[in-house]
């Protein structure tokens, strides 16, 4: 196809309609010039394509349900999101679907948002590197992806409208971050925007995210498409770098788009921009295709099945009650043993090919027996269940509650208003506990819950909403065929007013402000040291672990260099097992560090398969982004000099080894001094320190008032430290124009 030449031989007309979709699903075609239609489909843990037979949008095909996001996020495992993307792009091409709109990488501001299913973490970098990894697994198989919703869609409230209030450093380094690393090394074929407003600017028409930082900052060269429904100005959108608006507009702002054109209102040649990418993005996905491929389900729902064994997470697991004897009888209780949640609502749900429940998977080769506790979907208790299942748990060797949230308490399009679980589930789960030391907590749920019953429970697996076979899954985890090796992507707080942005969360009508800042999750909990029920990449094993043997490359080194970090892991108890090694990374105070940080920010992380016995060395390479911080007055990423301890831990809160280095930042903040410069900020300038103090020393500068008691020592010191320059003009006899002159001298 050559671009070029089509683009100079169509219509304004076609070059407008090209700009947005020929339905829900598929881009036009312009079939005099020879450009085929294509077909995009949700995303993002499955396909969820619409049946060639079937006019209604949503009317799928079936496909396999792979982890969501909240689940697969726990691998914290590269690989893995490697596979799924691979995956994810067998089955597309086997489908004939050119894109697949996901991964979704939002992150997760509070736990009451409603896609919290779907999304991957707290933390920008993990997010960002598992959807690199997603992306790439994905577009290996010539199938587009389209990263979303770009950008600081963190709730589903107004979503179609609200504007997130956020500040520069935060929108970078915790909103924009994860995107960032999934553009730069997952490199997608397309964007999606989201539908919300950023400080008042919608995504869908904000030239400074879709084209000044997205493409001139970060290098992306992709198609940017609208989420469904998301544009707001149509023109607009086009001059800020919006190409393709998805679905179908019925050909309104295709109009639009024209008589923008013909009344000057928008340049040709903007448009031409986002028709040329269409274009590309046509050619580069057709030319890809492989009408002849197919895909194996059952290898697949296998695949789904391994992949979630390797996502859940073992919360507790008090005197070794897991892994569960397999010889004894076990009574499985709660209505999601025998129908588990493994996937949200909305617009990933995907018609899941096979569903396996942990009961199927047990019945047969393990003594289990069943009561369903609990009515499905609901939140009112039912005595003759709960009762039944009471029985049944008397009457066994160990008992596993299957708890959580049912579709109706979380799904797109809606938050939720409190964490709680229903009343049934948790009154199952205290009820059994009090008949049963042995009794394990199973967990399907997109987002943490309070947990009354933790005390009384010995053992909690989280396995989150993890696909069609999370069933066999979670009975390979409890009788011990697999070793949990899922850590927590997110934190689960105590409850909902712990959590950073209570007091802002869904906000006013027309607006979010994301008052807690850059503090989300952990970041959050561990600067407050606040008591939490579960920390950030918290994770039990079957076996343990031991770190040893912490190396870096240098100990001193400036932003311009990399440094290499590693350290040696072994396994030190009886049984195969995947440890999780993480990175993180604090800032120590100092003189020349004047940001406010977090404790410890995860800057790598790195999953290893152990034997028994076996050691391996994990290795990590940090580059100056893992010191900096983004600066609003310097327009970018800088890194303060000072000492950083980089610490390899178990989660947010349990350091194991650390190492202190020391970084020599070679790019410094602005510095504009003005009238209400202070005397502190000036000694720090070198040049400014010493004009200053030959103009005090000439000065009469002291405090008048006589004694004001005790600490007016402290308090002159204060106040001398802390006055403005124009301060001087009261209390030093310093006159406008010397202080003028003085501002000049320095700024020479
Ligand atoms: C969702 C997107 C999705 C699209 C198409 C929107 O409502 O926000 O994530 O890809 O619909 O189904």
């Amino acid at each position: 196809m050559d671009i070029k030449t089509i683009i100079s031989q169509m219509t304004l007309e076609e070059k407008a309609g090209l700009c947005s979709g020929s339905d829900f699903w598929h881009t036009k075609a312009v079939e005099r010039l020879g450009v085929p239609s294509i077909m995009l489909s949700d995303g993002p843990h499955g396909l969820r394509r619409q049946r060639k037979d079937s006019d209604i949008p949503n009317e799928s095909i079936e496909a396999v349900c792979f982890p969501t996001g909240s689940a697969a996020a726990c691998s914290f495992d590269r690989e893995l999101f490697r596979t799924l993307g691979e995956a994810i792009g067998r089955e597309c091409q086997a489908e004939d679907v050119q894109v697949i709109l996901g991964p979704a990488v939002n992150m997760k501001r509070s736990p009451l948002c409603g896609r919290n299913f779907e999304y991957l973490s707290e933390d920008p970098c993990l997010a960002g590197e598992l959807a690199a990894s997603q992306i790439a697994g994905t577009e290996s198989q010539g199938v587009g992806t389209s990263l979303k919703h770009f950008a600081a869609n963190n709730q589903e409230t107004r979503r179609m409208t609200v504007s997130a209030e956020l500040d520069e450093r935060t929108l970078r380094e915790i909103y924009l971050a994860q995107f960032e690393t999934a553009v730069k090394k997952g490199k997608p074929s397309t964007l999606m925007c989201s539908y919300n407003r950023i400080n008042g600017v919608y995504s869908s028409e904000n030239k400074r995210l879709l084209t000044d930082i997205l493409r001139g900052e970060w290098g992306f060269d992709g198609l940017v498409m609208s989420d469904w429904g998301a544009v707001n100005r149509r023109p607009e959108g086009i001059a800020a770098g919006l190409d393709l608006e998805m679905p179908a507009s019925n050909g309104v702002t295709d109009q639009e788009i024209v008589e923008a054109v013909k009344e000057g209102r928008l340049a040709e040649s903007d448009l031409d921009v986002c028709v040329e990418r269409v274009l590309w993005l046509v050619e580069k996905t057709m030319s890809a295709r492989r009408p002849e491929a197919s895909f194996d389900r059952e290898a697949d729902h296998q695949l789904a099945r391994k992949l979630a064994a390797q996502c859940m997470v073992l919360l507790k697991n008090e005197n070794n009650l897991l892994p569960l004897d397999g010889k004894k009888p076990v009574a499985f209780l709660g209505a999601f043993a025998k129908e588990p949640r493994f996937q949200g609502g909305g617009s990933s749900h995907i018609n899941a090919w096979k569903v396996t429940s942990a009961l199927e998977a047990a019945q047969g080769k393990y003594q289990v027996t069943y009561a369903q506790g609990y009515p499905t979907g609901k939140d009112e208790i039912d005595e003759a269940l709960l009762a039944e299942a009471v029985e049944t748990a008397k009457n066994a060797y160990a008992a596993v509650v299957f708890a959580g949230l049912p579709d109706s308490f979380e799904s797109e399009g809606f938050d939720r208003s409190h964490m709680n679980m229903p009343r049934c589930h948790n009154a199952l789960i205290e009820a059994v506990c009090r008949v049963q030391p042995n009794t394990v907590v199973v967990l399907h749920n997109g987002s943490p819950v309070e947990m009354p019953w933790l005390p009384q429970a010995p053992a909690l697996l989280e396995a989150y909403l993890a696909g069609e076979a999370s069933g066999g899954a979670v009975t390979d985890l409890l009788f011990g065929e697999e070793n949990p090796s899922g850590r927590l992507a997110e934190t689960f707080p105590k409850r909902l007013a712990d959590t950073p942005s209570f007091l802002n969360f869904p906000g006013e009508p027309k607006k979010v402000e994301y008052r807690e800042g850059i503090f989300i999750g952990y970041r959050y909990y561990d600067k407050k040291e606040m008591e939490v029920l579960f920390p950030f990449g918290y994770g039990l094993s079957y076996t343990q672990f031991q770190y040893s043997g912490m190396r870096v490359s240098r100990q001193k080194f400036t932003d311009q260099e990399t440094v290499a970090v590693s350290l040696k892991v072994k396994n030190t108890g009886s049984r195969p097992g995947r440890e999780v090694v993480q990175l993180y990374v604090e800032s120590l105070p100092g003189p020349q560090k004047k940001m406010i940080r977090p404790v410890r920010e995860l800057k790598g992380f790195e999953k290893v398969f152990l034997l028994p016995g076996e050691e391996k060395e994990v290795a990590f390479s940090l580059d100056s982004r893992a010191f900096a911080c983004y600066s609003e007055s310097l327009g970018g990423w800088f890194v303060e000099s000072g000492d950083y301890v980089l610490t390899a831990a178990k989660s947010s809160r349990e350091p194991v080894l650390c190492q202190t280095v020391t970084v020599q930042g070679t790019k410094a903040l602005p510095c504009r001094f003005t009238m209400e410069s202070s005397v502190e900020e000036l000694m720090e300038h070198e040049k400014a320190r010493q004009l200053l103090q030959e103009l005090i020393f000439h000065s009469t500068t002291g405090m008048e008032g006589g004694n004001m008691g005790e600490g007016s020592e402290a308090m002159e010191e204060a106040m001398m430290r802390e006055m403005p320059l124009r301060s001087f003009r009261s209390f030093g006899g310093v006159s406008t124009g010397q202080l003028q002159e003085l501002l000049e001298k320095i700024t020479k």
